[in-house]
């Protein structure tokens, strides 16, 4: 996908990776439209972008991520990526789980991105294609105490994604999924419950969200499955478990 000129749709563009993602996917000749519920973070982002425009938008409610769509093709008449990238985090053990906390962040991160796909691929399959990045985390990718109700809403976002790649790539749609790790963004400071694993950094090298940012727009451009964000605690150090 040529990012020149394209609709990017960004979820979760009122901070940290989706803000950054905003920024260069607009420097990259973009059209975005930023969606998230703080009207005042991403009007303001939205000001400083050329031909940008923001949709106040809370993810948890089925009807506004149709409004996102809907604003989008009035604004641009049509969509040529989706960008599911807000999510929250839920950091307790699997014995402390409330289901109230699990069910609003499987709604935010697996539900969310489930129908705001179903949204956009009407548009993008009849302009004859577009692509689709799902922001997932590295947390899903192993077994990491401290964090199971957040990694499953992942896990079951990656096999969502896997899945729709295969039954979009007939109508050219690319379904792609990055998944980050340790990432300097509010996201410790916005858990559903519970805190950062491990409670301090010592080992963990976290990302700036603008890295994250560049392998999200990477992806866009590549059309590569999966893309993954590795810390420091990938390269050799340390108990997993000092870090999420
Ligand atoms: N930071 C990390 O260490 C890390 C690691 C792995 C994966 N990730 C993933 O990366 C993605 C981005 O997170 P981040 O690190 O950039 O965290 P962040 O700065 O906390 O951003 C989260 C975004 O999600 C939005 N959001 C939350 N609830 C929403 C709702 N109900 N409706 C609409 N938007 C909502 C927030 O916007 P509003 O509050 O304005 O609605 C915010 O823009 C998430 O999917 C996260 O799971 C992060």
């Amino acid at each position: 996908m040529e990012l020149d000129g394209a609709v990017v749709i960004v979820t979760g563009a009122s901070s940290g990776i989706g803000a950054a993602t905003a920024r260069l996917a607009a420097g990259g000749g973009a059209k975005v439209v930023l969606a998230g519920r703080r009207w005042g973070r991403i009007k303001e982002l939205a000001d400083d972008l050329p031909d940008a425009l923001a949709v106040q938008t809370d993810l948890r409610d089925p009807t506004q991520i149709v409004r996102l769509v809907d604003a989008t093709l009035d604004r641009f008449g049509r969509v040529d990526v989706l960008v599911n990238n807000a999510g929250q985090g839920l950091h307790v053990p699997v014995e402390e789980i409330r289901l109230d906390d699990l069910r609003a962040i499987t709604e935010l991160n697996f539900y969310a991105p489930l129908l705001a796909m179903q949204a956009v691929i009407p548009p993008m399959r009849s302009q004859g294609g577009g692509v689709i990045v799902n922001v997932s985390s590295m947390t899903s990718r192993m077994v990491l105490p401290g964090v199971g109700g957040y990694s499953a809403t992942k896990s079951a976002l990656n096999m969502l994604s896997q899945v729709a790649r295969r039954e979009l790539a007939p109508d050219g749609i690319v379904v792609s999924i990055v998944y980050p790790s340790v990432t300097a963004t509010e996201f410790h400071q916005s858990l559903a419950a519970g805190a950062r694993v491990g409670g301090d950094s010592r080992a963990v090298r976290a990302h700036p969200a603008e890295s994250v940012a560049e392998a999200i727009v990477g992806v866009i451009g590549s059309g590569e499955e999966e893309v993954m964000l590795t810390s420091g605690w990938d390269h050799g150090a340390p108990d997993r478990r000092e870090s999420v």
